[in-house]
């Protein structure tokens, strides 16, 4: 027979549900307002899920479907998808060829890896005696699996990562076990700068073998590029530390230093120890095709199709095979030029009207699709993340808490507060018109006109 037992759903438990001594529990399974009733079975843990997951399921509580154009989701990860007057047309259709119905080699198929070498080269690295070739290529269904497979071909080592950084990261970072994950503070203070001689301390300090970053970076928004991109690929080649890059967001860079990539700044590509992560999720707004790629020396890139081998046994075919004209030249630069125009319009009216609301930023978000900011100097309760979070849900907006991006791979901090307790992630994802609606339901909540009980406490 089964004995129903609560299953501890390990969202991100809000500040004020926190128990204040450390819990025999995970500290994010705590709140059985996010427990959900299910049969344990034994040999399987509750395996987490990622802080947007949660906001849209809490969303999904309140009656939130993608398709309700009543709903503004502002905690979106992903672009808008349609064409934009003056971008390259869209693909909206795909042929399937009779190779497409066997597997794709674990690595990618050879046709793409050559396109995606090609396309750094040519973008990045025109001129350069070092120069990246298919070898230096493996493709994977989407950006999470190429993590992955990164993150299970790391060896015994300490890898730093950065506190605020993309919220898949924690989970990634805890669940092979195999190297020890160090938290780095970049600080809200000095505008989340950081830079090559920061990064110098920290190897030397911690340790460190390989670095994980997001850059441009979700949810700052902050980006690391020209000389300071130069002196982190420097710093690594210098002190023999991987340095793993996140570039899922190099096509939206708002400070002039479009499009960015380390692979500018590789002076040997088989050496450096330079490992780039990118794909067509963001930067070519085909969130939907799964297609994602890992450019490094071709030893890390053995590596990590071996790793495919047996987590994800390759990417879709058919997809692999249409994406080869989208790294064409003039279909790429096409699609990064469209994006600078859409998106910057899309942010600068985002900032400037949640700066009108009193919240408040480090930095101006100088790149990806995020505004990051503080609401504490709102009225509660919006003046958490949390407490903002629930407010704008009953005005049928998403967001997501700051909390969330603080990541705690193996939930080894202690119960003591987020240092971003009163941020939030704002997406300017969707299109302009659905995030000016959001916008103006956003100001109406924090006007000082606004009635208190439209205030609801952040749980009841
Ligand atoms: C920094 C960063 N890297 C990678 C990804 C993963 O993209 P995918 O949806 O292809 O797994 C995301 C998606 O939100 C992201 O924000």
């Amino acid at each position: 027979m089964h004995r129903p037992r609560p299953c501890l759903y390990r969202a991100p438990v809000p500040e004020r549900n926190r128990t204040s001594r450390v819990s025999p529990l995970p500290l994010t399974a705590l709140s059985s307002e996010h427990a959900s009733e299910r049969e344990a079975i034994p040999g399987f843990r509750e395996v987490p899920r990622t802080g947007v997951i949660y906001v849209v399921t809490e969303a999904t509580k309140r009656g939130y479907t993608s398709l309700d154009p009543e709903w503004v989701n502002l905690g979106q990860g992903m672009p808008e998808t349609g064409a934009f007057p003056g971008g390259p047309p869209r693909v909206d259709s795909i042929t399937i060829h009779p190779a497409d119905l066997e597997y794709a080699p674990v690595g990618g198929i050879i046709a793409l890896r050559e396109a995606v070498a090609e396309f750094y080269n040519r973008r990045y690295r025109k001129g350069m005696p070092s120069q990246y070739t298919a070898e230096n290529v493996a493709i994977a269904g989407g950006g999470r699996a190429a993590l992955t497979r990164v993150a299970a071909a790391l060896g015994q080592v300490n890898l730093g990562h950065f506190l605020p950084d993309y919220t898949a990261y924690e989970e990634l970072l805890d669940v092979f076990r195999m190297f020890t994950s160090i938290p780095i503070l970049r600080e809200p203070e000095t505008g989340y700068e950081f830079n090559a001689s920061d990064l110098r301390r920290e190897i030397l300090g911690r340790g460190l073998s390989a670095v994980l970053a997001s850059n441009p970076a979700n949810p700052t928004g902050k980006v690391i590029s020209g000389d300071a991109l130069a002196g982190w690929v420097e710093t690594s080649r210098d002190l023999e530390c991987a340095l793993i890059l996140d570039e899922f967001y190099a096509h939206y860079v708002w400070n002039g230093d479009a499009p960015v990539s380390a692979a500018r700044y590789v002076e040997d590509v088989n050496r450096d120890p330079v490992i780039l992560l990118d794909g067509l999720t963001k930067n070519w707004r085909y969130p939907g095709w799964r297609v994602a790629w890992v450019v490094g020396p071709r030893s890390v890139i053995d590596a990590v199709s071996s790793a495919g081998s047996f987590l994800d046994g390759g990417g879709s075919r058919p997809l692999q095979r249409a994406a080869i004209p989208l790294l064409d030249a003039d279909y790429a630069d096409r699609e990064a030029k469209v994006i600078q125009e859409v998106f910057r319009k899309k942010r600068d009216i985002m900032v400037s009207r949640l700066r009108g609301m009193g919240v408040r930023f480090e930095t101006d978000p100088e790149g990806t699709f995020y505004v990051w900011g503080s609401v504490a100097d709102l009225p509660a309760p919006l003046d958490t993340g949390m407490g903002f979070f629930q407010a704008a849900l009953d005005a049928q907006v998403i967001t997501v808490p700051g909390e969330f991006f603080d990541v705690n791979p193996g939930k080894r901090r202690t119960a003591r507060g987020s240092r971003f307790r009163s941020h939030v992630r704002f997406s300017f994802g969707p299109s302009e018109a659905a995030i000016s609606r959001g916008l103006d339901r956003l100001e109406a909540l924090a006007s000082p006109a606004a009635e208190p009980e439209r205030r609801r406490p952040a749980q009841k």
